[in-house]
């Protein structure tokens, strides 16, 4: 712990839902027992170990650690039923990819919101690699059959910068030991890549492009996933909204393609800095701390920024709603295909509890104030439209009430009690 602060003004925020399912999956495709420390343990994490475990990968829990015995690339079995992804659309969109190069049917299904999410951004790619795809409903996305099989090379063009799409093709190659190059239109987080170059597999980045070659095997590694900025990102902006408090995060991911939120809340006037970085396991990581000051200013945020922060967007409208001036965000038309229809429901949910906002086609704005705010917040069982709006009641004298709060157990289920402690 740093020096001077105390338990209160302390959050071990969990570990990183991206690296975390990248390190169950990438165990599960090594040669032998990998032992992964730090796992978030919360519903959409435990729905890729689920995944995983009916394919046939045994998964036990060592004390604070996870031990995962992998099965090999392409050595996944086939499944007796259909592959429940919950909530989660990083297990559908990462496992499409991985499942495309085994030689067997399997059907991925998930809960409804997953469910009216887009699968056709993985499947597209995935098909001109030699894969097949049946949709079982009459959109874009789940219950969908993979009928994976011998796949070939691709260079793929990328409409969408998602990490998501990227992940699925470089999985893909992966298992089917060809190569993939992908190139996004803005860099997408790139957790993958470091996580195969770290595991031997022969990688190569050059701005918004990534290849990767073709490797025979990986062999098994320990690993440790750091704490999720996107976690980290709530107690910053409660930091933000609370002058004079100072509140310290250890420990946690801070890879440049994550913390885009962290520097738009330095431009709004807080203070936030990193400190002593290390190398953990190829991913940068550190001790985040984030202080606020009598006012914040509005923002001006567009597309280039928005990959780096795209899951932060519903705190920074929430924080946008008492800074000083209007706040502008755009580019952001990702935010309707997440959880929820992010841009729908943050502008409702602020119109809601008083605050004047309006809905652009991709993205919103935001007019701050000082006045009281009070009302129901619906959260269309969206984890991060709960925590943004809760970091907002509490730090604005808790007149917002939040219907279906513990839909946080998707990535954060220690949320409410972490945020009661700091915020008292
Ligand atoms: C994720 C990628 C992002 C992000 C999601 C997690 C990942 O989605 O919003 O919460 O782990 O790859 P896209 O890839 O669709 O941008």
């Amino acid at each position: 712990m740093t020096t001077g602060i105390s338990i209160r003004d302390t959050v071990r925020v969990p570990g990183d839902k991206s690296i975390s399912h990248r390190s169950l999956i990438l165990a599960a495709l090594s040669d032998g027992a990998s032992r992964i420390g730090g796992l978030l343990r919360s519903a959409d994490v435990d729905s890729t170990a689920s995944v995983l475990a009916a394919l046939g990968v045994a998964i036990e829990p060592d004390g604070e650690f996870v031990v995962v015995h992998g099965r090999g690339l392409r050595g996944l079995l086939v499944p007796k039923g259909p592959l429940y992804c919950g909530n989660s659309g990083t297990t559908a969109r990462l496992m499409s990819g991985v499942l495309a190069a085994h030689a067997f049917d399997s059907t991925l299904t998930g809960d409804a919101s997953l469910s009216r999410r887009p699968m056709r951004r993985a499947t597209t790619p995935l098909e001109r690699m030699g894969a097949h795809f049946t949709f079982q409903s009459s959109h874009d996305g789940l219950p969908l059959t993979i009928h994976g099989g011998t796949l070939s090379s691709i260079g793929w063009e990328s409409a969408t910068a998602s990490a998501q799409i990227k992940s699925a093709i470089l999985l893909a190659a992966l298992n089917a030991q060809v190569g993939a190059s992908v190139t996004e239109p803005e860099k997408s987080r790139d957790h993958t890549e470091r996580m195969l170059a770290a595991r031997g597999v022969p990688v190569i980045v050059d701005g918004n492009s990534v290849s990767i070659g073709v490797a025979r095997s990986m062999p098994a590694m320990d690993s440790f996933v750091p704490g999720d900025p996107s976690s980290a990102a709530f107690f910053v902006a409660l930091a933000a909204l609370l002058p004079g408090r100072d509140i310290v995060m250890p420990r946690v991911c801070v890879n440049p393609t994550r913390i885009g939120f962290m520097e738009v809340v330095r431009r709004m006037g807080a203070t936030v800095t990193l400190v002593s970085a290390e190398d953990v396991g190829g991913e940068p990581v550190a001790t985040i701390r984030a202080s606020g000051r009598d006012s914040l200013a509005s923002v001006t945020v567009g597309a280039a920024e928005m990959p780096s922060m795209i899951d932060e967007i519903p705190m920074l409208a929430c924080l946008a709603s008492r800074a000083e001036g209007e706040t502008v965000i755009t580019g952001a038309s990702e935010l309707r295909h997440k959880e929820s229809d992010r841009i729908a429901a943050v502008v409702r949910n602020l119109q809601a509890i008083g605050v004047e906002a309006e809905e652009l086609t991709d993205g919103m704005t935001i007019r701050g104030s000082n006045a009281a705010l009070s009302g129901t917040v619906e959260t269309h069982g969206d984890h991060r439209i709960a925590m943004a709006f809760g970091v907002l009641g509490a730090a604005t004298g808790g007149g917002i009430h939040i219907v279906d709060a513990e839909c946080v157990n998707v990535s954060y289920p220690a949320f409410w009690s972490d945020l009661r402690r700091v915020a008292q």
